[in-house]
């Protein structure tokens, strides 16, 4: 349990206690601007490695590194100061044993200063999961739709239709359960078979297109607010289209430049009493950067 000021953070325990209570609110972030957002509504910052393709336009996660999920986790947790940070362990860093699934999350723990690691898989993973849990760290199971698989399954075609396919989930979750995990992330699953996996599993689960029966749920902040290119994945809601205001601020901005509007006599140094009045050009002289 850590306290920032007077602020506690949401621990890892606080989270697990959550199951068949209170739906827990989650949402990603990349970095300390989105973190310092969204913190005072949110239970849960899941810095994703959505982020491969979110912020750095790959097509999958699979290029996503242990070094940029680092250096993400560390700005979303000096961004925020309530939310439980968990952070995801990237392709490659984890799959091959247990003693490398250590040295990678125990990296991220130690540098970030986040709550939790979350790494795919089911029961292959259970192994993987108890070695880290037995050794200080808290993990957060995924499954369902698992990204880092894409190649090999294929896509992101909902999962458990079949009644073979819907055992074969609820077998993953319990394996990731009974390994330790203190929540599960249920990605892309048909609602019957995500409505079971939360009925029968002791943790709470998260969900991300699954159910809302869920013990809580997860978006990518970008789908949320409209700022992802295309068309938006059907579990998604939009509460608000920032890309659009973004694009139209941006075009308003090139036709002040090019019409020589921008800037004003107000946003130059110099011109008058008004400039030396904006609180935050004073602090930028305090630092000496005014050129
Ligand atoms: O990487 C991510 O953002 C995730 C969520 C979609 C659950 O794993």
């Amino acid at each position: 349990m850590s306290a920032i000021g007077h602020i506690r953070r949401i621990s890892v325990p606080d989270i697990a206690a959550r199951k068949g209570g209170e739906p827990i609110v989650c949402l990603t972030a990349y970095g300390a601007a989105t973190a310092r957002l969204i913190d005072p509504f949110v239970d849960v910052i899941l810095v994703g490695d959505s982020l491969g393709m979110v912020l750095y336009g790959f097509d999958t996660t699979l290029p996503v590194t242990l070094d940029m999920m680092v250096a993400h986790g560390a700005a979303v947790v000096r961004g925020s100061r309530h939310a439980c940070v968990v952070v995801d362990l990237p392709f490659a860093s984890y799959q091959s044993s247990p003693r490398s699934a250590f040295r990678a999350a125990a990296r991220v723990m130690a540098e970030t200063g986040c709550a939790a690691v979350k790494l795919e898989g089911g029961v292959e993973m259970a192994e993987t999961i108890s070695f880290l849990v037995a050794r200080g760290i808290p993990v957060l199971g995924h499954v369902g739709v698992q990204p880092q698989s894409v190649m090999k399954t294929g896509g992101y075609r909902a999962r458990g239709k079949s009644e073979k396919e819907a055992a074969r989930l609820l077998a993953d979750a319990h394996a990731v359960a009974e390994s330790g995990a203190f929540a599960l992330v249920v990605e892309g699953t048909m609602e019957p078979a995500a409505r079971r996996i939360t009925r029968s599993v002791p943790i709470p689960t998260i969900g991300i297109g699954a159910s809302p029966a869920c013990d809580g749920q997860v978006l990518v902040t970008e789908d949320l607010i409209g700022l992802t290119a295309g068309a938006a994945p059907r579990f998604v809601k939009r509460y608000a289209d920032l890309g659009r205001e973004m694009a139209a601020a941006a075009e308003a901005f090139a036709r002040d430049v090019r019409a020589r509007k921008f800037p004003e006599a107000r946003h130059c140094y110099g011109t008058g009493r008004d400039a030396e009045a904006v609180p935050g050009r004073i602090s930028a002289r305090r630092a000496g950067n005014e050129r």
